[in-house]
């Protein structure tokens, strides 16, 4: 009989989300959460298929994790997240590599999968049909990532419908869905009752939220717009109905983004003041060729508004250097908008093309590698730049910080982070972790502050 499962986790925030829903199912089921491979019969792999890089890393992975399997340190494998629909399940099966592989839609199969192999019924099982339903809606997640108990995800929304050109995401986690409001305040209500002081709301495209009691796929609601809840309202709710939680959100894609998003988190002091605003790139011919629905202009303008309402609002981005034709007039564009706009920090990554998408199969994946590690390194060395000087302007201010835990670096020092997302560290005198503190910032690095208690 299988007993004890243990999930290694790969990619984004939402996965370490996914893992806490199959936390719950297996659970449930009276399966054992270990965290330690070696007491595993179940080992489940959540994968991410973003870029080419990621996937390799599973891949060697699979290599060792199949070292072990075979050595009868634990009896079944399987994958599942965004690599599913993409790997050769066949060829893995056939190796005795994998037992089964489960797309992100289907983690409720997963018991019905775990008894059909203690009954010897069914050897290698393979779902990864996508839903356009399915939010786990109903699963209340198992926290075991974040000890400390202070911050939280909640997914509010599964899925993505934009078809950007370079991106597998609507592919590996299908059609964009929505979570019921009342489950997600449900969820955030019950969070905070447990002692979280922050949840991070999460979904590939947070503010093209939409909810309607009828029928949850956004394509049929649109027509009922009187009886739906877009993304600013269920952001007022949340925030009313929990005034003392943190609230912050991500990824806002620049094209949905409405005025009422950014009154809202105006009005409230618990929606942190931080926007993860992917822009991509800063020339317009590789926005329009990325299917991005906005221009350089009109990104510009969001973000003025943005900083006319909320001065004090800080701004990331992701962007990707090297997509498919670029130039260097293009890359010369991307710069001189991070000059204009000067992010407070930001993720950038290396263009690679992903079998699947629109890119791959239209466009030329023309530039080489070495010149898109030069311009990404000029990327990182403008945001170090901008980063430090943003970070420098906090000095001799007093930041209001939410304590996260014990510093890396330095066991005599927290570390915690402001409404605005910068990392602050600073000695632990008598607060305790999960205190919201003033904190008077003395020195910076390009990545973090650094201060001392205020009382
Ligand atoms: N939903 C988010 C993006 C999720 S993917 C949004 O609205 O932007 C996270 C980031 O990975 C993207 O913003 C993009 O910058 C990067 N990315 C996606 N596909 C990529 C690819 N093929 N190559 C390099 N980076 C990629
Ligand atoms: Fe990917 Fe674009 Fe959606 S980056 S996740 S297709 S918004």
């Amino acid at each position: 009989m299988l007993k004890n499962f243990y999930i290694e986790n790969y990619g984004c925030q939402m996965n370490i989300y996914d893992n806490e829903i199959i936390i719950s199912i297996l659970t449930k089921n009276n399966l054992f959460y270990v965290n330690n491979i070696y007491k595993a019969d179940l080992v489940l792999i959540n994968t991410c298929s973003i870029r080419e890089k990621a996937e390799e890393t599973i891949y060697n992975r699979l290599l060792f994790l199949n070292s072990i399997k075979k050595k009868k340190k634990f009896f079944l494998l399987g994958i599942i997240g965004c690599m599913a629909k993409r790997i050769d399940s066949k060829f893995f099966f056939k190796k005795k590599i994998l037992d089964f592989v489960i797309g992100p839609d289907k983690y409720r199969e997963l018991p019905n999968i775990i008894k059909s192999f203690n009954n010897n019924d069914n050897r290698y099982f393979y779902n990864i049909i996508l839903s356009n339903e399915e939010t786990y809606s109903d699963i209340f997640p198992t926290k075991l990532y974040n000890y400390n108990k202070v911050t939280s995800f909640v997914t509010i929304s599964r899925g993505c419908d934009n078809m950007c050109t370079f991106c597998v995401v609507p592919f590996t986690r299908g059609r964009e869905r929505s979570k019921s409001p009342n489950n997600i305040i449900k969820e955030c209500n019950k969070l905070y009752n447990m002692g979280y002081k922050e949840v991070t709301l999460l979904g590939q495209n947070v503010d093209s939220y939409l909810w309607c009691k009828k029928n949850h796929i956004k394509k049929k609601i649109i027509k009922e717009k009187n009886k739906t809840i877009n993304f600013s309202q269920l952001l007022e709710k949340i925030s009313k109905s929990l005034p003392n939680m943190r609230i912050r959100f991500c990824t806002s894609n620049p094209q949905d983004m409405s005025l009422d998003v950014i009154k809202i988190m105006k009005k409230y002091d618990n929606i942190c003041k931080y926007i993860h605003l992917p822009v991509q790139s800063g020339s317009n011919r590789i926005l329009k060729l990325m299917n991005r629905k906005y221009t350089r202009m009109e990104y510009i303008k969001l973000v003025e508004l943005i900083k006319n309402i909320i001065p004090n609002c800080s701004l990331s981005y992701d962007i990707i250097t090297g997509f498919c034709t670029e130039t260097e007039k293009d890359h010369l564009d991307t710069l001189n908008i991070m000059k204009y706009i000067k992010y407070d920090f930001g993720y950038m990554f290396c263009y690679s093309h992903r079998k699947g998408t629109y890119a791959f199969k239209k466009l030329k994946d023309n530039v080489p590698i070495i010149i898109k590690k030069l311009r990404l390194k000029e990327i990182i060395n403008l945001q170090r730049k901008h980063s430090y000087l943003k970070l420098k302007k906090y000095i001799n201010t007093i930041q209001e910080v939410l304590i996260e835990g014990i510093s890396k670096k330095d066991n005599n020092y927290y570390f915690g982070r402001n409404s605005q997302n910068s990392v602050i560290v600073f000695p632990k005198n008598k607060s305790k972790i999960g205190d919201l503190v003033n904190v008077k910032i003395i020195s910076n690095t390009s990545a973090t502050l650094i201060g001392e208690l205020k009382n």
